[in-house]
């Protein structure tokens, strides 16, 4: 295990390293992640516990790896209690602002134990956001559980303003700007859509009279 040198290291990653928080198991976890590095060997598994509005109320996280992997792990589960899963997937999405600019004097070459402490929390959220969407039971299809955004919205949207790519979708109505277990969906809403349209132009017919 590489050893952290307290005297180069900024006070809040000695913080996290010498006095870690949340490590650990949730036992009856809303989701449960794992991801690893392929470059060091090192592993890590994290565990959410969601309440009924998709805020986390705990986050935990056991690691087997080196030390800037327990700081950087212990950092952002701290980070995202008491946010949304939506929220916590934004912060996963960039290690770079949610752990090594706020460490401060985090080295080079252990971005990537941040980059693993995120990709086990977007995982995570992934796995919350796929259960919670299997289980609607809403009148309208779900298909962005971080943001609750349904298929219809999505369709109008993507009509409405002529949308052909995912980037497009995530800007016009925040659908996938989370932990982006969605973007298959949207891609399909996209496919069916431009195949509408174009089949509305082969035999003149507007998109919604095709059906009728
Ligand atoms: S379900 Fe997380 S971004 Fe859409």
């Amino acid at each position: 295990m590489l050893v952290l040198n307290r005297t180069m290291n900024s006070a809040l990653i000695n913080e996290h390293f010498f006095n870690p928080k949340n490590v650990g198991n949730i036992a009856e976890a809303q989701a449960v992640a794992r991801a690893g590095s392929l470059t060091c060997g090192a592993t890590l598994r994290v565990s959410l516990s969601v309440d009924e509005s998709q805020r986390i109320t705990d986050a935990k996280f056991k690691s087997a790896g080196c030390s800037y992997l327990v700081a950087a792990s212990s950092f952002l589960t701290e980070q995202i209690k008491g946010k949304t899963t939506a929220e916590a997937a934004v912060l996963g999405q960039s290690p770079k602002k949610s752990v090594i600019e706020q460490a401060g004097g985090w080295p080079e070459d252990r971005d990537r134990c941040a980059a693993l402490a995120c990709e086990a929390l977007i995982s995570a959220v992934k796995q919350y956001s796929d259960s919670v969407r299997e289980e609607w039971t809403g009148d309208e299809a779900l298909i962005c559980t971080c943001f609750g955004v349904s298929e219809r919205t999505i369709e109008n949207e993507i009509k409405a303003a002529r949308l052909h790519t995912i980037a497009e979708v995530t800007k016009a109505c925040n659908a996938g700007a989370g932990c982006r277990s969605c973007y298959s969906l949207i891609q399909d809403i996209l496919d069916d859509c431009s195949l509408e349209a174009s089949e509305a132009r082969t035999f003149g017919l507007r998109p919604e009279a095709r059906n009728t």
